[in-house]
Formats: structure tokens, sequence, C-alpha cells
């Protein structure tokens, strides 16, 4: 018999809108860039093959690879070193991993809503209580330690926290980054800081949870940095005591992580970190383009983000997020509703601006169709 545990978990809702899409619908749900890897990171990947680099690999993953990781990650945190870093099967492995042996039954673990769909079911799966804390357009989605303060308990024992956020696009400057990490130290609380999108800043700097407090353990991934969401290779970084011990997790979940795409992804690490730049330069346009278009729809309010390629406007009409996204789809337009990231997620819609312009402008052309309509 299935456990309730299992059954209760829900099929992610970006999924289930995906699945009712066609070839000619336009596709700003999309959580993944609309870009290939560079050429010649793709054979990278196949002289890897060639070169016979197809067995079993090191469990903590290929050590030039931990190496190129933690310098990279010194600018955030000097000390770092390989034997923090441990690589893994996407962002997704890596969170799972990570929660499943630091949480154990009947604990707390705050997480942010509206947020991405792993948090809730990957801290149910491990055992753990999920607690939902808000994340509001009106805070610039950045939380706030008060309402923090308010979900935690004695059994609170992990805050989940992902800057740039999904499907918000919130990127929280430093001086929250530093108001959180000192009230998580306070009440001896694990930070699982998800920086998915840490390359994928368009002003300013970024903000690692990484840094003196030791208790944080920090998941990457190289599935939108790269455009390589389907090679499957993330990251964790975290103290050494909690790392060995992730690491024997580790083993009894995937062995060890796909040995050629570590080749590949070292040398795109080396060398193509002009694509990201690249790749960036065009987000940060399309999402001028998307912003200025959604507010110059009636009713619709949208911030700009700093990060990521995701815009969260909230609507001010009355009918659910899905039903809006429903009307969208009809008229060939592919958004993800609000609702889908929690219940407080409800009055907004997420739109991926990982589309071509003339796509944004189209799909724009749609949602003001439809609000004429329904206004
Ligand atoms: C915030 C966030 N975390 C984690 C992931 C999962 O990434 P990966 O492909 O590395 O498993 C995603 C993917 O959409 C994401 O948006």
């Amino acid at each position: 018999m299935i456990p309730k545990r299992i059954r209760d978990i829900e099929l992610s809702g970006i999924r289930k809108m995906f699945e009712m899409a066609d070839e000619n619908t336009i596709n700003l749900g999309l959580g993944q860039p609309d870009f290939q890897p560079p050429e010649d990171v793709i054979e990278a990947y196949k002289s890897a093959m060639v070169e016979g680099n197809n067995g079993y690999g090191s469990t903590y993953g290929l050590s030039s690879l931990r190496e190129e990781i933690a310098q990279h990650l010194t600018r955030y945190k000097s000390d770092i070193t390989k034997e923090n870093v441990l690589v893994t099967v996407g962002a997704t492995q890596a969170l799972k991993i990570a929660l499943e042996t630091t949480i154990h039954d009947g604990v707390e673990v705050l997480y942010p809503e509206p947020g991405f769909v792993l948090y809730e079911p990957q801290t149910k799966i491990s055992g753990g209580k999920p607690v939902p804390y808000p994340v509001e357009q009106k805070h610039d989605f950045i939380p706030q330690i008060d309402e923090l303060e308010e979900r935690r308990t004695d059994k609170t024992k992990g805050i989940i926290l992902n800057s740039p956020g999904n499907p918000t696009g919130g990127v929280f400057p430093k001086k929250d980054v530093e108001k959180i990490i000192e009230w998580a130290e306070e009440n001896e609380l694990m930070i699982f800081s998800d920086e998915v999108y840490e390359m994928m800043i368009y002003e300013g700097e970024y903000e690692s949870f990484l840094g003196d407090y030791e208790n944080v353990i920090a998941i990457n991934s190289f599935s939108k940095t790269f455009a390589m969401t389907g090679w499957r290779i993330g990251y964790l970084a975290t103290n050494k005591d909690w790392l060995e011990q992730i690491g024997k997790i580790h083993y009894y979940n995937v062995a060890c992580p796909p040995n050629p795409t570590q080749h590949a992804v070292l040398y795109a690490l080396k060398n193509r970190l002009d694509f990201v730049e690249e790749m960036n330069a065009r987000f940060k346009d399309r999402r001028d383009t998307i912003v200025e278009r959604l507010n110059d729809i009636p009713g619709i309010d949208c911030l700009k983000p700093r990060g990521a390629f995701y815009v969260f406007p909230s609507f001010d009409y009355d009918i659910s997020s899905k039903e809006l996204a429903m009307k969208m789809l009809d008229k060939g337009l592919l958004a993800t509703p609000g609702s889908a990231f929690g219940p407080t997620g409800e009055g907004h819609l997420r739109f991926s601006y990982a589309n071509s312009t003339e796509n944004i402008n189209k799909g724009m052309d749609v949602l003001e169709e439809v609000i004429k309509e329904i206004s």
C-alpha cells in the first residue's frame, strides 16, 4: 500500500500546464533558457565520451570540477575548497539529499510561498513538516524577519531560501541576506539556499548565503547557467562535516553524478563564461520588454526583477489565476498560474521570458485581448 505521505503529493502545477500546450502555443511557461549550450561545450561532451569517460566516477564528483567550482565560490567564502563541494544530478537532487540528510521526522522547515515547486514535497518526502512563509510583491518578494519569526517554533530546524527567486524573480540585497543569516544563527537553523540563478543577475552583485555561518547548504546548478537543463549537473557546497554525511546519502541515491557530462561542464566553466554574459544581455532586454508591456495593461502590476528569467505580475481582476491562464491558453499563450506555486501565489501569473522578443510581444497581445474580454 502506498503511504499517505506519498499519495498526498500532487503533480507539479507547472507540468500540468505544460502537458496542455501544443506546438503552436506561445510558450511563456518554460523554466529553461531557450538557448543551446555553446557548440564547443557540446564537443567537449562528445570528446569526454570518445576518450573513455563512460564508467562510474567518484561519488563526490570529478575532482577537477569540484576544484573549479570551489575556486568560483571563493568570491563568497574565501576558504572554500573542493572538500566543501559535492557534484550532484542537478539542483533537484542536491536539495533532496541535503534535506534527507539533515531533516528528520517532525522537524519543521520554513519555505517560501509562492516558491519553487520542489520545496514542499521534498521536505515532506524527507519526513519533515514544510511550513510556508510569505514572499510578497509589496516587499519586493524578499522574506521579512518578523514574518519568519512568527512561523518559527521550537521544532523549526531549517529554512529554504531562493534568490533570485522562482517564480517571483526577487533578488535579495546584501542587507537582507545578512539579516536572515543573523536570525538563522541566533536560532540555530540550517539554511538551505537555492542559488541556481546565481549567475543570472542583470543589475548589481549577487549575494550568496555562503560565508562565515557554518550551517549553510548552498544548492546550485549548471542547468540554467549554460542552458543545459537536460544534462543534469548541479552541486551543493557546505561545511566538511555535513558534506561527509550528505556524500553517503548521495551514493545510495545515484552512486555518482553523470561522468562525461562533468567533463563538459568543467570545460564550460573554464572557457565559456562569455556565453553566460551574452545570454544575460539577451534576457535583460527581454525582461525590459515584458515588464513594460505588462505594466501598460490596465489592472496588471509588475516589478522589474534583477535576476532569473521570470516575472510574477499581480492582476486586479475577479478571476482565479488558473482560469485566467486557461483563457490565455485557449488563445494560444502558455503561462503558469500563480497558484501553481502555492495558495498565496493566487492573484499572480508567472511568465518566463526565455522566449524570443517577437513571441513575448505576441504573448502580451494575447494577454491584452484576454484582459479586455474580462474587464
Ligand atoms: C529555483 C529552482 N531551483 C531548482 C531548480 C532545479 O534545477 P535543476 O535542473 O538543476 O535540477 C529549478 C529549475 O527550474 C529552479 O527554478
